[in-house]
């Protein structure tokens, strides 16, 4: 049986659940505790055939997946795909390169911001580059408060905080779609159900099941080719004129509520999936 490695910083209920499941399988697991591990570029720690990385901090996830990969080991998701993923320009741009539709979408730099076109609005969604559950998205209902939301975001120091990702406002129905991809498919969809515009389960969303239907299949395979695929979690909105549009891809996804409210193992076909993979 292989020897897979799952990169991990704060364990969530998904980390445990995959451990069990690779244990389950009779696979030999170790944990690899990212914080406390420092990882020599170059120089294996120890003898891996995969690597699952889990992390949930992205600076975790992108820094520890490259250095495992310069090891010769590939790792589940690899540090390009993470890096990606987690760039929501970076992703939206490989996106539409990919013929995938997206919210129309404008990136501003600085100064030059207004003068540049903007996607069709009122209202507008402003979005950091690099962010997760729903922080810092935000909807300017006029041009006043655009202005005033990007002044905010350029108060901040950070990598990102003058380049500004406004986008189109998509007049969803109460939801989004949340799609799983392994490898070349599908393994389950929920609907994030909320009375807020903002769907992330973080913030109080319902996860419903959601049938995998041929036309979600279809765009959430291509995102995920997009993006180089592996393990992922591809979320849709639902234009009430165009149909379905890809809004970002998650690398380290999170599945808890997705086992409770579809029945699917996800952890367990993960594991499953990792096995294969190490052993082709
Ligand atoms: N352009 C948009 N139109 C309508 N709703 C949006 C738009 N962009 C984001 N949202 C809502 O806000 C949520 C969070 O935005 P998202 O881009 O997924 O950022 P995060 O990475 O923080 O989850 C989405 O799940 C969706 O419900
Ligand atoms: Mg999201």
């Amino acid at each position: 049986m292989p020897s897979i490695a799952l990169l991990y910083d704060h364990p969530r209920w998904e980390e445990k659940a995959i451990l069990q499941a690779l244990k389950d399988i009779g696979a030999d697991a170790k944990l690899l505790h990212v914080e406390t591990t420092p990882l020599r570029i170059g120089e294996p720690c120890c003898p891996i055939d995969l690597a699952l990385e889990r992390s949930v901090s992205f600076s975790n996830a992108v820094a520890t997946a490259f250095a495992v990969e310069s090891w010769g080991v590939r790792v589940l998701n690899p540090g390009t795909v993470i890096y990606l993923a987690g760039d929501k320009v970076a992703t939206l741009s490989l996106l539409a390169s990919h013929r995938v539709p997206v919210p129309e979408t404008t990136v501003l730099s600085g100064s030059n911001r207004i003068n540049g076109s903007l996607p069709p609005g009122p209202p507008w969604v402003v979005k950091p580059v690099i962010g997760s559950w729903g922080r810092m998205v935000a909807r300017a209902r006029d041009l006043e408060e655009l202005e005033q939301l990007l002044s905010y975001k350029e108060a901040a120091r950070g990598l990102y905080s003058r380049i500004h990702l406004v986008q189109e406002y998509i007049e969803k129905p109460g939801r989004d779609i949340r799609v799983f991809t392994l490898g070349d498919r599908v393994v389950a969809a929920i609907y994030r159900v909320s009375s807020h515009w903002i769907t992330n389960t973080s913030r109080g969303a319902r996860a419903e099941p959601a049938p995998v239907t041929g036309e979600i299949e279809d765009l959430a395979l291509r995102a995920a080719e997009a993006l180089g695929g592996g393990f992922l979690g591809v979320d849709l909105l639902e234009d009430p004129e165009r149909g379905l549009l890809v809004n970002e891809v998650n690398a380290v996804p999170e599945f808890k509520n997705t086992v409770r409210v579809t029945g699917v193992r996800v952890h367990m076909e993960v594991a499953r999936y990792a096995v294969e993979e190490a052993r082709r």
